[in-house]
């Protein structure tokens, strides 16, 4: 752990705000012209990175994404609105939220395709993990995220723990 206590100063969730767009292409797409999952995975996981490294001022690689639903299809020539800020900070991980929406620019129309939380862990240029500032949220929603964001960490634990019990015979990597 090599940070300087200068760095390790809180910072509010607004510096890590981060949006992206994207146009989906004929080659996000599954036959049907529908953007595919695994891109709007890749998409999240991008977006999800921004705002950590805003927030860390730091390398970080991505420790886990949470179950994730696709609400609606998103066609070719839509736009992808991906927001994200850091929720909450731990150690050397931060929770991190991220948005999705389709905007439809001919019908003026914004639906919500996805949330996702992913946590990040800092690391230096050797991949040796470093402590993040804490975060500070400010506005109703912030304050919100950064509630639930214990509880889901409680959740990841939890599960973790779970699979750490399960027989390794039981496991699809041991067949
Ligand atoms: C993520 C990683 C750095 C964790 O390292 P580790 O030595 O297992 O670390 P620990 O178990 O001591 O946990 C370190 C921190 O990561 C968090 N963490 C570890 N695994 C996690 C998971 N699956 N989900 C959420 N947080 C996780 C811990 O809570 C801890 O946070 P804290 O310091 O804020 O308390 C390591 O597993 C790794 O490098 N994974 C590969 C990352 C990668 O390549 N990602 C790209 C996708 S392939």
């Amino acid at each position: 752990m090599n940070n300087d206590d200068k760095t390790l100063r809180p910072r509010p969730v607004r510096e890590s705000i981060s949006e992206m767009v994207e146009i989906v292409l004929p080659n996000d797409a599954n036959p049907l012209n529908a953007l595919l999952g695994g891109r709007l995975m890749h998409w999240i996981d991008l977006a999800g990175a921004m705002a950590a490294h805003r927030h860390s001022r730091a390398y970080v690689v991505t420790a886990s994404i949470d179950h994730m639903d696709f609400l609606v299809p998103v066609r070719v020539g839509d736009f992808v609105v991906l927001r994200s800020s850091v929720n909450r900070v731990y150690h050397t991980s931060m929770e991190v939220g991220v948005k999705v929406w389709v905007e439809n620019y001919r019908s003026q129309q914004n639906r919500h395709v996805s949330s996702a939380y992913l946590t990040f862990v800092a690391v230096d240029a050797v991949g040796n993990r470093v402590p993040v500032p804490q975060v500070i949220p400010e506005t109703e929603d912030e304050k919100r995220r950064y509630e639930g964001a214990a509880r889901r960490r409680e959740i990841r634990r939890a599960e973790s723990a779970r699979k750490k019990r399960v027989p390794s015979e039981t496991m699809l990597t041991d067949r």
